[in-house]
């Protein structure tokens, strides 16, 4: 949600698609954007989003073939009025989720900081911290990435970010840090700065806000939290495009 704002706010055009329609907290969070705007009359620049449910068809033949046409239409239709759309993937594979991964120029993995969080790229050994392989998740991306490049010639970007980051723990900080650098060029992705733990994050999803959303209201200027918070999503968001936003990122508006 923070990225599709962040690029509306620098003047891009953006579309948004939610794969992981179950769930539906990307979708939720953009209707209660809606529901924002109807009651404040404040004028917020939204994404023109879609979902895509997962398809209900009798065989996994029908249903792959169902996904594929309605997730081809989406981004055909997006596509034509709009320079980035971000899709949300569902944490657990899927084919809809396959699909989106062979499509995507950049692919942002978000990761808390933890060993936990690290499984989701490689397998670890419990004892020696070694690294055995890489993980379900990683191939699946190694293997969407080949298909990309076969079918287009263009390569993904892969961009590993740091969620959640703890201001304690600096031991287990720079463990975690010391792995990712480690992997990343085996992997192929590179690491994007990453995003501290703000409570600020869990209240604004009530109202359909973003950080970016946040005026300096009645005379009252941006806290230093929020503003260090926007500050990293702007760091997060010039790795996007960086022929474009590098070296001249505007403020948000
Ligand atoms: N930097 C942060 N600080 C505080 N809370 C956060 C931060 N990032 C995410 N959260 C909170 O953690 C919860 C899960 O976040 P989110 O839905 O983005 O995760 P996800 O990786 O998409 O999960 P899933 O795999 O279930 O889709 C949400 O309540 C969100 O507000
Ligand atoms: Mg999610």
């Amino acid at each position: 949600m923070h990225t599709a704002i962040a690029l509306l706010r620098l003047g891009y055009k953006v579309g948004s698609i939610d794969l992981d329609a179950r769930q539906g907290t990307f979708t939720r969070y953009i209707k209660k954007r809606f529901d924002f705007i109807t009651s404040s009359r404040d004028h917020l620049p939204s994404p023109a989003h879609m979902a895509i449910p997962r398809s209900q068809a009798d065989t996994v033949a029908g249903q792959e073939e169902e996904e594929r046409t309605f997730f081809n239409l989406a981004l055909e239709e997006l596509g034509r009025s709009n320079h980035f759309i971000v899709i949300d993937t569902p944490g657990t594979d899927s084919h809809l989720s396959r699909l989106a991964h062979s499509h995507a120029d950049t692919l942002i993995t978000p990761m808390n900081d933890s060993f936990i969080d690290l499984d989701v790229l490689v397998d670890i050994d419990p004892e020696t911290l070694k690294i055995k392989g890489p993980s379900v998740y990683a191939q699946m991306v190694q293997e969407q990435r080949r298909r990309k490049t076969l079918c287009t010639g263009k390569d993904m970007d892969w961009i590993v970010m740091r969620n959640r980051l703890a201001s304690l723990n600096a031991r287990n900080k720079e463990a975690v840090a010391k792995v990712l650098n480690d992997i990343s060029g085996t992997l192929g992705f590179r690491l994007a700065p990453g995003f501290g733990e703000r409570v600020i994050f869990r209240e604004m999803f009530l109202k359909g806000l973003t950080l970016l959303d946040i005026k300096e209201e009645k005379g009252q200027p941006l806290t230093l939290s929020q503003l260090t918070a926007r500050q990293e999503v702007r760091n997060l968001v010039v790795e996007l495009a960086p022929e474009k936003l590098k070296g001249r990122v505007k403020p948000f508006s």
